[in-house]
C-alpha cells in the first residue's frame, strides 16, 4: 500500500517536472511573428535615428568598446561593433544585483549591417521586435542588460528610426558568440518577454512635460535613479526618481542623485545648472578609470536644450521625497 503511494507521488513530481521542462523549453518566451514592414531610411529618421541612438537610448554606448580612460568612458570606434564578452571570471559593474561574477558567457553584440556577424540578414521586423519585446530572431529570448523592457514604450515612429541608424552603420565584421547562461537564470529570463499588443504612440512634441517624462523613461534615468529590489529589479513602490540604488566600479559605490525638488535632490538646482552639468561633464576629460563614473554623461551631453529642458521640468513636477539608500548586497 505504502509503496503504490510513494509511487504514486514520484510519478506525479516526475510529470510535473518534465512538465515544468516541456513548458520552458518549448512555450518559452512569449512572442509573436516580427510585424511585415519596411523601414525607408528617410534623411529625418536616420537624423532621428542617429540621436537617439547616439545621445539618448545608449545603444551605441552598450554596443561599442569604451574608452574609460575618459570620464564617462565615450564610446570607440568601430561603432556598434559589440564589446568584449563577459564570462564567469568578469567582476560585474553596474547595478548593485548581490552577483560578484557574470553567471555564465554573455556578449554585447554586433548590430552592425554585416550579413554574417552582424545584424545584416534580419528584417526590420525582427529588429523591432527585438529591441522592444527582447526575443531575437531565432526566437529566443535577450539577457535583460539589453534593455527591450524599458524600449517597449520606445513609439513606432521612434524605433524605425533607431533601425534605419543601424542599417545605416558602415558594416563590421566582429564574430560575438551566443550567450550561455547559468541554471536557474537561463529559464527565469524565459518568463520576461512580453508581446506587445498594439502600436506604440509617442507624446505630443508640443505637451513638453509628457515628452520630458517619456524621454526620461526611454533614456533609462528612472531605471538608474529610482531605488529598486536587488533580485527583480523591481521598482520600490512611491519613490520613482528618488535615486538611491546601488551601482559598482570596482570598490567604489556610486549612487545616482535624487531627482525629484527636494532640498538634497534637484530641489537646489536651476535649470541653467542642470544644464551646465551636462555640458561640463560630458566634456571626456582624462580621469583615472578607478574615479569614473557609470552615468553615460558623453551621449547625454548632446542632448538638445529643449530635450533636457524638458527632463528638468517634469523632474520638477514630481513630489520632492528624500533618498533612502539601498544597502550594498555582496
Ligand atoms: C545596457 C546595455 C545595452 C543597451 C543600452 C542596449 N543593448 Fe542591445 N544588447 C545588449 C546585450 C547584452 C545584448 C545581448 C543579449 C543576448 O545575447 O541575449 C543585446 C542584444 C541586442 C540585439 C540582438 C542582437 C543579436 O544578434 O541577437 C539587438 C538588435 C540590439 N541589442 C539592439 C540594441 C539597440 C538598437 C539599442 C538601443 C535602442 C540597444 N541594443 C541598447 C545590451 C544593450
Ligand atoms: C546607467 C545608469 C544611469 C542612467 C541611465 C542615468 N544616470 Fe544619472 N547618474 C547615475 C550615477 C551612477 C550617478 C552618480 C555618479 C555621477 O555623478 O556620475 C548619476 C548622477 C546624476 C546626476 C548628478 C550629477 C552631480 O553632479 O551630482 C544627475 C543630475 C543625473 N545623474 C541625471 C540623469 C538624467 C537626467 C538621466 C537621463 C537622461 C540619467 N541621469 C541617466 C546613473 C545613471
Amino acid at each position: 500500500m505504502l509503496k503504490k503511494i510513494l509511487l504514486g507521488l514520484l510519478a506525479t513530481v516526475v510529470i510535473l517536472v518534465a512538465g515544468a521542462w516541456l513548458y520552458f523549453e518549448f512555450m518559452l518566451p512569449r512572442q509573436r511573428p516580427p510585424a511585415d514592414i519596411h523601414v525607408e531610411l528617410t534623411p529625418e529618421r536616420l537624423e532621428r535615428g542617429r540621436y537617439l541612438a547616439e545621445n539618448v537610448l545608449q545603444c551605441v554606448d552598450c554596443h561599442s568598446e569604451r574608452d574609460w580612460t575618459l570620464y564617462g568612458g565615450p564610446p570607440k570606434p568601430p561603432i556598434g561593433a559589440g564589446r568584449k564578452c563577459m564570462d564567469r571570471h568578469t567582476p560585474t559593474a553596474g547595478v548593485n544585483v548581490g552577483q560578484e561574477r557574470f553567471p555564465g558567457v554573455l556578449c554585447i553584440r554586433n548590430i552592425t549591417p554585416d550579413p554574417e556577424t552582424g545584424i545584416g540578414n534580419w528584417t526590420d521586423g525582427e529588429l523591432i521586435r527585438a529591441i522592444r519585446e527582447g526575443v531575437d530572431r531565432n526566437g529566443d529570448y535577450l539577457f535583460p542588460i539589453m534593455p527591450y523592457f524599458i524600449y517597449r514604450k520606445l513609439s513606432d515612429e521612434d524605433v524605425q528610426a533607431v533601425v534605419a541608424y543601424m542599417r545605416n552603420l558602415p558594416p563590421v565584421r566582429s564574430v560575438r558568440p551566443r550567450k550561455q547562461v547559468d541554471f536557474p537564470l537561463d529559464y527565469i529570463f524565459r518568463l520576461w518577454p512580453e508581446p506587445l499588443d498594439g502600436p506604440v504612440s509617442a507624446p505630443d512634441p508640443s505637451d513638453r512635460l509628457a515628452y520630458g517624462e517619456y524621454l526620461s523613461v526611454v533614456a533609462r534615468c528612472r531605471f538608474c535613479h529610482s531605488p529598486r529590489s536587488p533580485r527583480s529589479l523591481e521598482e520600490i513602490p512611491g519613490r520613482a526618481y528618488t535615486g538611491g540604488m546601488p551601482f559598482l566600479l570596482g570598490p567604489r559605490v556610486m549612487y545616482p542623485m535624487n531627482l525629484t525638488p527636494h532640498p538634497e535632490g534637484l530641489g537646489s538646482w536651476s535649470k541653467e545648472d542642470f544644464l551646465k552639468r551636462f555640458r561640463l561633464y560630458g566634456q571626456a576629460k582624462p580621469v583615472p578609470p578607478e574615479e569614473n563614473t557609470l552615468m553615460n554623461w558623453n551621449a547625454f551631453a548632446r542632448m538638445t536644450d529643449e530635450d533636457l529642458g524638458a527632463l528638468y521640468d517634469f523632474f520638477m513636477t514630481l513630489e520632492p521625497r528624500p533618498m533612502v539608500r539601498r544597502e550594498v548586497v555582496r
